[in-house]
């Protein structure tokens, strides 16, 4: 769990941004909630390694250097994440890590990070991408294991968990990494709803790969983003699909905004995202998924137009959001209509 800047800050990351993020997650509380890595994506590094091939931070926006931001994050008890890419170069045209892999390893286990994020942008071509992510998490992994690693692989081949060559890479990375994207990047041109239930059909084939410690990352969640603009319920549909899903929660918003800090300190969503176990679809009623995992099931409306679903359950529900006031009627089915692509999220306890 934490923040990354890339949906808010994208190339005009400074290091004060960075700062002022991990002030605000220990003074609204969401770092005691869990949120305590605070992750530099893209465009931290300058445009040319140093004359030894390491690393540079760009000195006009990280003038202090990474170490010194490491420390900063560090005395607030929070953790360090750094972004890289395999490839000759980043997303956004910086040095990638190609060539450098044991290089990079190092320096970034040096400057006290705890959290590498790895891309695929800019692979040689010819290269074998699942062979190259190896080597990168092997020399991470020797440089100092407390490393978390999180990377994009998959998304390498796509995003149809149909496709076998997909398949094959989310199955490569559950075997040498924490955590990996298992869909291309959020688009603000995509309606909130379809992009959540997307998010959400890409994840349920792929529920057998994670297991604690090793998760299918669905990518950050926008509440109080200033770019994609959700609304609140759109802010907690997106929440309780990543919590049900058990995706890591990576904030990607702004947070001086006060309603992301409620959508994102839920603590009945949290609860649920650390689990350890990932949602499984256990049944579908017309166009309404109902997924399920110990302790809460969740209620998606897949599609464009309003639908009902009615099912029978002995369980106690509790709506996540809202007074917490049991939702099961008195006949034990619960009858509910759900607007397009709407979501429903539930505690579950044996009824009394
Ligand atoms: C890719 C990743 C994003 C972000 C950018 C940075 O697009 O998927 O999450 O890291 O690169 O350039």
């Amino acid at each position: 769990m934490g923040w990354n800047d890339w949906y808010e800050d994208r190339c005009g990351v400074t290091e004060s941004d960075i700062l002022t993020s991990a002030r605000r997650l220990v003074s609204t509380g969401l770092a005691n909630d869990g949120y305590n890595t605070v992750v530099i994506d893209d465009c931290w590094m300058a445009s040319a390694r140093s004359a030894a091939g390491a690393l540079v931070a760009d000195p006009a926006t990280f003038p202090d250097g990474i170490p010194y931001v490491a420390r900063q994050v560090h005395s607030l008890g929070l953790k360090l994440g750094i972004y890289e890419s395999a490839g000759t170069a980043t997303c956004a045209g910086r040095p990638g890590s190609y060539g450098h892999y044991t290089q990079d390893a190092d320096t970034f286990a040096r400057w006290g990070v705890d959290f590498v994020k790895f891309d695929f942008c800019h692979l040689p071509s010819g290269a074998n991408p699942a062979a190259l992510f190896d080597q990168f998490g092997t020399a991470l992994h020797k440089a100092d294991p407390r490393i978390v690693y999180s990377q994009e692989l998959p998304v390498h081949a796509g995003s149809a968990p149909a496709s076998s060559a997909f398949t094959n890479l989310i199955a490569a990375s559950a075997a040498i990494s924490n955590m990996w994207r298992i869909a291309p990047d959020e688009n603000p041109a995509v309606a909130a709803g379809v992009s959540i239930t997307r998010h959400l059909e890409a994840d349920l084939p792929l529920t057998p790969y994670a297991s604690p410690g090793h998760w299918n990352d669905m990518d950050m969640l926008l509440a109080g983003n200033t770019a994609f603009r959700y609304s609140l319920s759109e802010q907690e549909n997106q929440a309780d699909v990543w919590a049900m899903e058990s995706s890591p929660l990576m904030a990607s918003g702004d947070l001086a905004s006060p309603a992301s800090v409620t959508v994102l300190g839920n603590k009945k969503v949290i609860d649920i995202d650390q689990k350890g176990v990932q949602g499984k679809l256990i049944a579908t009623e017309a166009s309404v998924d109902v997924i399920a995992k110990p302790g809460s099931v969740m209620l998606v409306n897949t599609s464009s137009t309003r639908a009902g679903v009615h099912f029978k359950t002995r369980d106690q529900l509790v709506n996540v959001w809202g007074n917490g006031s049991p939702a099961r009627t008195t006949s034990g089915y619960l009858n509910r209509s759900l607007p397009a692509y709407g979501v429903l999220m539930f505690t579950t306890a044996k009824a009394a």
